[in-house]
């Protein structure tokens, strides 16, 4: 009897404690994929910035000072975008003017090659976790563009369907059908297709396994938990996913373009891929090869504010590249975050904040014209313009950018992802440093 009572006792902790490891396992692993779209009311006291959650602990966003100091970066000073204006001839681009991209790693050695005629290469990336993208994805590519343009050198897009396949829950085939629809929304930004080659990594894994390989073998797993904040109930594809994104950042990964030479990369992205690339520069001299360069964009804001990034898994922060006219309406009157103030009075009399104004942020990245970008934040801080008036500027503004997109993109044909797709030969100098 008392033996019974014990064993449906014990049976009953049994089934209680395998519960809630099945509950532990699966919130570790929701929040482990999922945590930068998260609405985690956690209160923080610093900012929170990786790959996977971005938190800020002020309504104006990351303290993106602060973070250069964390992170060890450096900041991009008005000398250095002078030299890069001189070095290059040509205009900069307003990201830099704007302090939109405001961090780097060694881009100073990147200029001092350029200078002695030394080639060097672009390696940026996107991770294919749906179909399409939003605002924020097209900044890093936007501005990879604009290098591209103005240096005339290669450039190698990485379309991570592995990673995204170990971090949510989709099937590897969504992965790699969703990888081709991003694509297209890559090659409608406007590279030029005879010095861009893109890749799935499951298509191109031939090449990336060996220095991957090398790259695995000289990180620790210790390191890998530290960095990247992995814990023992993680799938085994998260810890060994970090050298295949490190790998492309050295040339020998492109045999068809470099062959056996090691040739500096220079990687535009946003500050949350900070922690591959850290990584990456920490082996680089392990496997006698050069430290790649960084450059560092902070984030297009989520509609709701600055504390969060837009973020592609919570469809009221975004603006997507397929989003209609309408919908960008609707979106950016109806959520688009306000720093004006309540009554009209009140706007009239204190003028808005735009440190956390939103349709003000999106037009300061997405309004080129400088006059007319500084003119309407002086008016509207001063209260002489209304909140419902830079939204429908920022509404008229992104509306164009959007439809420009989608036009560009409908032209993308099967043949052209295959030219882009392809092994070709790429000539490594830039036209003006060949003889
Ligand atoms: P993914 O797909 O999350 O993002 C693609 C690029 O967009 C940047 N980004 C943003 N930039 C500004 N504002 C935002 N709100 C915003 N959200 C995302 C990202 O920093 C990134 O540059 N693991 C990567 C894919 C990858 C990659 C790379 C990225 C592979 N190799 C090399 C950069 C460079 C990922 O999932 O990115």
């Amino acid at each position: 009897m008392l033996n019974s009572i014990g064993g449906k006792i014990l049976s009953g902790i049994l089934r209680y404690n395998a519960r809630n490891h099945i509950n532990y396992y699966k919130d570790m692993v929701e929040k482990k994929t999922d945590t930068s779209e998260s609405e985690d009311k956690k209160e923080i006291t610093e900012d929170i910035v990786d790959a996977f959650e971005i938190r800020a602990i002020s309504d104006k966003g990351i303290d993106y000072d602060k973070l250069i100091t964390k992170f060890g970066s450096s900041k991009i000073t008005p000398d250095l975008i002078e030299r890069l204006e001189k070095v290059t001839g040509k205009p900069i681009h307003h990201y830099l003017r704007r302090g939109i991209f405001f961090s780097h790693r060694d881009l100073d050695k990147i200029l001092t090659a350029y200078e002695k005629k030394e080639p060097f290469y672009l390696y940026t990336g996107r991770g294919p976790s749906n179909e399409a993208l939003h605002l924020g994805h097209l900044i890093p590519f936007t501005f990879t563009k604009y290098l591209q343009d103005v240096f005339d050198v290669p450039l190698v897009i990485q379309l991570t369907d592995d990673e995204k396949y170990y971090h949510k829950p989709l099937e590897l085939e969504d992965c790699r059908k969703y990888a081709i629809e991003n694509i297209k929304d890559i090659i409608a930004v406007g590279f030029n297709p005879e010095r861009t080659f893109i890749f799935r990594n499951t298509d191109y894994i031939d090449q990336l396994y060996p220095n991957s390989l090398k790259i695995a073998k000289h990180v620790t797993l210790n390191q890998i938990k530290g960095i990247f904040g992995f814990n023992d109930s993680d799938n085994a594809g998260k810890f060994s996913f970090p050298p295949l994104q490190a790998a492309p950042a050295f040339s020998t990964t492109f045999p068809q373009i470099f062959g056996d030479k090691d040739i500096p990369c220079l990687i535009p992205h946003a500050i949350d891929q900070d922690v591959y690339f850290r990584m990456t520069r920490d082996v680089a001299p392990r496997i006698g090869m050069k430290k790649p360069a960084c450059i560092h964009s902070c984030f297009f804001p989520a509609l709701q504010g600055l504390k969060s990034k837009m973020s592609g898994s919570i469809e009221t922060s975004s603006i997507f590249s397929t989003d209609t006219p309408n919908q960008i309406k609707t979106k950016i009157n109806k959520y688009a975050f306000s720093g004006g103030q309540d009554t009209l009075e009140k706007q009239r009399e204190l003028g808005a904040n735009l440190d956390i104004d939103v349709a003000y942020q999106f037009l300061r990245f997405f309004l080129e014209d400088e006059a007319e970008f500084l003119e309407i934040g002086r008016k509207y801080q001063k209260g002489e313009l209304l909140t419902g008036e830079v939204k429908a500027k920022a509404i008229n503004v992104i509306q164009k950018v959007v439809l420009t997109h989608q036009e560009n993109r409908a032209k993308v044909t099967d043949e052209i992802i295959k030219d882009f797709m392809s092994r070709k030969k790429i000539d490594p100098l830039p036209a003006a440093f060949r003889k």
